[in-house]
């Protein structure tokens, strides 16, 4: 067994200890003492620890590319002592330095501590979704659907890891990540925050990535924090519009959208924010099913509950569900959420405090919620220090890093054609390189890069590559020309670029989309823009190679392209390293090994995901995708033979392994994902076509064979069932690797 996989599966069986081992449980030490400063704390102090404000709220100016960032100390001490304001987020506008950070933070709870009755610390949360975003110069991984695409846990738990500390070192630890919604909406422009279309993916992943970060040695176990985020829904609006509705029968939630959110609890996550959203007409922020009778009843979860942005006044401004501002706070909090982001006044609390004097909302609940707050913040140890670790400092950005994080970049891209080995290419080449995302490093990472949209270019770090430059130092300056050619969206000088092309040997035409985040990139239209597609066209009119690179969130619909290209290589937002992994992969330096976490569609209207109903089988309803979730392809080949099963039968608390021969039968050392998937062929609710039950990541080097192993319990074979509930039904399963089949039976 060599060493990678030995790490997967360290991390695997590490995991599996944090799924019965870690917990944040408070000592009985702890435990009076909270309830003790409960006992102490007024009725404004609790109300303010429920209340989070966003660092805005308390600057003079705004941090743009030309201005720095400025605290205003008066408003901080308003927001402390007149408001004991318990959390505080974000930034304000564009990432600061480490020092800076250091500056805010100690400002901020030296402010808690000096100017506050109960010296209660403050919890600063961030988005540091691919690495410390909000942090100048931290290392920026691929980000979720990036890494989704590696199937490489272990890479997984190094993103967790190396965020705690670069996000520790910054002063800040708690993050609001990961992202668990399941990605089964392509249009949705949240989905590459997303670990992909599969629940057992994302729960493999998710896991990995919360153990990674919550037990990082250097930052301390436990005093690196997660979110998981949006609970529980939000991932699959009906018309793919950011914060639209969803419609989704509890059967459904609880088989996909809810298991991730449990794997993500017991892995240890202590805080979960809320859907955005709404499910069946209700509201998440009003869900008090979902918030409270499942998500504690059932899921056991002992965190806290925060809102998302500024979602409990929409209850009355946007959905009505409220008909006034107090009565939105009382319906979320009656519901189960227990920190409100407001985000940027005191309205919340000023509610809160009223709806309690008015005797509207029990002093239970706001004892509840306030009790799960400040538990999470002693189990991370913030009572004791919140200040910036100055130690961590000299961790952040390390080479290491930069290795671990081109790693994760050269495992996230996806071969996905390759015709008559157009790929590798010749370093002796002349190659036309062009396209709106070749030259540009925000197209590589996306949202929360910097900024919130992280499309502002001039702020990223020079020295980092893009496609271009990465190809340039690849091979020589001399033989690479560049032209734009068009944008996202509009024709160029195409005749020019044609020129080029015909100058050259291949083409690297560089493809997909600009960078965006949440609402703002909204589409009405999956397929890639007519002028992208229509410029693929013109460049293969000019005879040469082309090799299509794209770089996008979401798998934007391409079949004219994928017709004609040579070549096709695709990457979900890789991060900072993306370029020079792209350059490595297509000169040969290294060997693709991604796989689609979600499925390629091939037609705007064909969203039928790989788990899909016998309804919609190809001859039936039409599963036509473009590319198979699981599909990518290698620069060597491999072989699986002997699949076979420890017995054909199985007991309902029995398990039984399944292994499987696979030899790299091709002349180069490569990395493949082994995938083992399931069918249940008949139940009493339509059961899947297959899915995906077991993923081993194993390397072989030429002629190589290794055999894999996995191993099946109740777990993976059961469903949700007429009644709503988890159960197994005996009967029949099919196991399929790669193109081998078996059955089995469950008694
Ligand atoms: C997003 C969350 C994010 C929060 C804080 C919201 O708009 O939906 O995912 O964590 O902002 O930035």
């Amino acid at each position: 067994m060599n060493t990678f996989r030995n790490i997967t599966l360290t991390v695997i069986s590490a995991l599996l200890m944090s799924v019965c081992g870690y917990s944040q449980q408070l000592t009985k030490e702890q435990e009076a003492k909270l309830n003790d400063l409960i006992s102490k704390m007024t009725l404004e102090e609790k109300a303010g620890q429920m209340t989070q404000i966003t660092i805005q709220t308390i600057s003079k100016t705004q941090g743009t590319k030309d201005q720095k960032h400025v605290l205003d100390d008066a408003k901080l001490e308003e927001a402390i002592s007149k408001y004991h304001v318990g959390s505080i987020l974000n930034v304000f506008d564009v990432a600061h330095d480490i020092d800076y950070w250091h500056e805010i933070i100690t400002k901020i709870q030296t402010a808690a501590k000096d100017k506050t009755r109960l010296k209660i610390p403050v919890i600063y949360g961030i988005d540091a979704i691919h690495g410390a975003t909000y942090t100048k110069g931290a290392t920026l991984f691929p980000q979720a659907l990036g890494l989704a695409s590696t199937w490489n846990t272990a890479l997984a738990k190094t993103v967790g890891d190396v965020t705690a500390i670069e996000a520790g070192a910054s002063g800040i630890y708690w993050n609001f990540n990961p992202v668990l919604d399941l990605g089964r909406q392509p249009l949705w422009p949240r989905l590459w925050e997303t670990y992909g279309e599969d629940v057992y993916l994302a729960q493999q992943l998710g896991g990995a990535y919360i153990y990674g970060s919550q037990n990082n040695p250097l930052v301390g176990p436990g005093k690196f924090m997660t979110c998981l985020k949006h609970y529980v829904g939000y991932s699959f609006p009906l018309n793919g519009l950011d914060r639209t509705p969803a419609y989704m029968s509890e059967r459904t939630l609880r088989e996909y959208s809810l298991p991730p959110f449990e794997a993500g609890i017991k892995a240890g996550s202590k805080t979960v924010m809320v859907n955005s959203g709404e499910i069946d007409g209700i509201p998440g922020h009003a869900n008090h099913f979902l918030l409270t009778e499942v998500l504690r009843g059932e899921l056991k979860f002992d965190g806290f509950v925060v809102s998302d942005w500024e979602d409990i006044k929409r209850l009355y401004t946007r959905d009505r569900v409220a008909d006034s501002p107090k009565e939105a706070v009382r319906l979320a909090v009656m519901a189960g959420v227990d920190m409100s982001m407001v985000p940027t006044d005191y309205s919340f609390y000023e509610c809160v405090v009223e709806l309690a004097k008015e005797g509207k909302l029990p002093m239970w609940r706001i004892d509840e919620a306030v009790k799960r707050i400040l538990a999470v913040k002693m189990g991370m140890g913030l009572f004791e220090n919140a200040f910036p670790n100055k130690e961590l400092k000299k961790h952040f950005a390390t080479e290491e890093h930069t290795r671990q994080n081109l790693e994760a970049a050269t495992e996230s891209i996806i071969l996905l054609k390759n015709k008559d080995n157009t790929l590798p290419l010749s370093k002796k080449q002349k190659v036309f390189v062009t396209g709106p995302t070749a030259n540009m490093l925000s197209v590589l990472n996306g949202g929360w890069t910097i900024t919130w949209q992280g499309n502002e270019e001039v702020l990223y770090p020079q020295e980092k590559h893009t496609i271009l430059e990465a190809i340039q130092t690849e091979i020589t300056k001399t033989q690479v020309t560049y032209a734009e050619g068009i944008s996202f969206d509009k024709e160029g000088k195409i005749d020019d670029a044609v020129k080029l092309a015909k100058s050259s040997d291949v083409v690297i035409l560089c493809l997909g989309e600009p960078a965006y985040c949440e609402t703002p990139g909204n589409i009405y239209d999956l397929t890639l823009p007519d002028a992208q597609i229509n410029y693929a066209k013109k460049l293969k009119a000019a005879g040469k190679k082309l090799v299509v690179v794209l770089v996008q969130g979401r798998p934007r619909v391409m079949n004219e392209i994928a017709e004609i290209a040579d070549a096709i290589m695709v990457g979900f937002l890789p991060g900072m390293e993306g370029g020079r992994a792209i350059a490595d992969l297509l000169f040969g330096d290294e060997n693709p090994s991604g796989k689609l976490p979600v499925t390629y569609p091939k037609y705007p209207n064909g969203i039928t995901l790989y788990d899909y109903k016998p309804i919609e089988s190809a001859d039936q309803n039409g599963y036509k995708p473009q590319y198979e979730f699981g599909f990518g392809l290698s620069y060597t080949t491999y072989t699986y033979s002997n699949l076979k099963l420890s017995s054909y039968e199985i007991s309902e608390n029995g398990s039984l392994t399944v292994t499987v021969d696979i030899k790299n039968t091709g002349s180069r050392k490569g990395k493949e994902i082994v995938q083992l998937y399931l069918t249940d062929l008949f139940g009493s609710v339509s059961r899947p076509n297959k899915q995906i039950k077991g993923f081993d990541k194993v390397e072989l080097a030429p002629g190589e064979t290794k055999t894999v192993s996995f191993t099946i319990t109740k777990d993976h074979l059961s469903f949700i069932g007429l009644e709503n509930k988890r159960i197994t039904e005996p009967g029949k399963f099919k196991v399929k690797v790669a193109g081998l089949e078996s059955e089995f039976i469950l008694k």
